[in-house]
This record gives C-alpha cells, structure tokens and sequence, in this order.
C-alpha cells in the first residue's frame, strides 16, 4: 500500500532516513488535506480534496494521475478545507462516500465576534443533487483493506472543538463536527489512522481505533487540530497517544506549529509529511 500526501498546509520535502520520497515538480501548499491511498489491489482511494480545484488538480497532475483515475473519494467532514475540489471529482463521477451530516446546515468558524462560512460551496451542493454520496456514520469497508471509523465516540475532557457554529433550521448552535470519520489501513505491519481534520481529538480517535479493531497502532497522519491547545492540553495529548501504543506519528494541515514541534521533540516515532510527499506502508 502506498501513501501519497496530495494537499497539505506545507509542501513536502523527501526523508530517505524515514523512506520518504517526494515526486519531482513544484507541489502548491494550501490550508487544507488530501491524502492518496494506492492500495495493493490496486485501488485509488482519496481521504478529502484540500480547498481548491486548482490546487488540488496541480498537484494530482504531478503525481501522474487525473480526477478519473480515482476509485472513490472519502470525505471526513464538511468543512470547505477538506472538500473544495470535490466539484472536479464528482464531474468525472467518482463515487464519494460521507457521514450523513457532512452536507447538512450552515458551518460557520467565529474567532474575535468575525463570522467566517467554511462550509461547501453553492456548486457543490448543487452538484451533490446530481451525483448523491453514499451515507453511512457506521464503520464500513471501502475497499479491501481501507475502512471508515464510524462516528467517533468523545471519551477525553480536554479535546473539545471551539469556535464552530452550525445553522441548521434557523438555529445556529455550538458544531461539535460531529460527522468527523477517520480512515483506517490494514498493513502487514499494523493499522494505519488517517485523519482529516482531527476535530474529535486525536486520542479518541486512536483510541477508538484500537478498541474496535484489536490491531497494534502502526501509524497516525493527518491533522490534529491542535493549532490553540495551551500547553496543559499538549502535554495531555502527547500522553494519550502515547497510551495507545501507536509506533509512528505524521501530524500535518491543521495540527499547529507548536503541536508539531512538541510531537518532533517528544515522539521518537515523529515523522514530516507534506504535499508531494509518498511513503509505502
Ligand atoms: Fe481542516
Ligand atoms: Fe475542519
């Protein structure tokens, strides 16, 4: 199976000490996740789109693939940073597969009394009528060896998304994004955790993962969302995912400069990933 980090909020760089190569060409960084899992079988499976089209199809043209060549595409949640280029896919008519709520209400972020959309686009709700996903909030297989989370139950007190907001029937109220699946790879080796924005907490997830599968933790990569965790609540998580016995971590997009730094400093399994970068499972 091999990864390959499409969008990221950093451009990648090749590690040859981690088996970390990078593809030749000049990928475009933006706020925002896209994830290629090219599966043994030989399946194309997407977690998310990153925010724009142009990015996201820059990049894809630089690892040698068009929007047609993808079996089908996850997405983690409905903010704009994980689904703006899904336009382009549903256009080639990719299946894409979601939580039933990710499309519904209004999503809004407020920080210092400035309301900001960051919800999917008119065009893509419009394309959505045309080409409907397909729902579920339960764990279910993909494909062969590339699994969805299911809903993931809140354990911690100390991961708890703030400053989202949710309109839906004329009533905004606080959004826990509860939609939020991760992905899951079976390797060889142990079980991979793909995050998208990571909004139900990073050691939840994993601890989710661990639970429902059984399986050794091998690898988490995505975003954290950690970017305004105080120091208490980035010592915390260091904890909790060391608990869980995952061998390896890759925080990207959203996971914040300190939380990355402290994760580089304290997790001997630390690893950089970004857009263009590829690492066989
Ligand atoms: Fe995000
Ligand atoms: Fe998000």
């Amino acid at each position: 199976m091999r990864l390959t980090c499409l969008v990221d909020d950093n451009s990648g760089t090749a590690n040859p000490l981690h088996s970390i190569s990078k593809a030749p060409g000049n990928f475009l960084a933006e706020h925002g996740l896209s994830i290629l899992i090219e599966t043994d079988r030989g399946k194309k499976v997407l977690l998310d789109t990153g925010s724009s089209k142009e990015t996201f199809q820059h990049n894809l043209e630089l690892v040698g693939l068009r929007p047609k060549d993808i079996d089908l595409v996850f997405i983690s949640h409905g903010h704009y940073d994980h689904l703006g280029a899904l336009p382009v896919l549903l256009r080639e008519g990719v299946p894409v597969h979601t939580h039933p709520l990710t499309f519904q209400g209004r999503r809004f972020v407020e920080t210092s009394g400035v309301r900001k959309e960051i919800g999917p686009s008119a065009e893509l709700l419009s394309l959505l009528k045309e080409n409907p996903p397909v729902y579920d909030d339960r764990p279910k297989e993909l494909v062969t060896d590339v699994s969805t989370s299911g809903e993931v139950f809140r354990r911690t007190d100390f991961e708890k998304p703030v400053s989202f907001l949710i309109e839906r029937n004329g009533e905004t109220a606080q959004d826990i994004i509860k939609e939020e699946q991760a992905l899951y790879l079976s390797t060889r080796n142990g079980l991979v955790v793909l995050t998208g924005c990571g909004h139900p907490g990073i050691v939840n997830i994993l601890t989710q993962a661990q639970m429902s599968t059984g399986r050794k933790l091998l690898m988490a990569a995505g975003g954290f969302h950690m970017w305004k965790a105080d120091a208490d609540v980035l010592l915390k998580t260091m904890d909790g995912v060391k608990r869980t016995g995952v061998s390896k971590v890759a925080p990207m997009h959203c996971t914040g400069f300190a939380a990355t730094k402290t994760f580089s400093d304290r997790f001997p399994g630390f690893l950089l990933l970004g857009a263009g970068c590829s690492m066989e499972l």
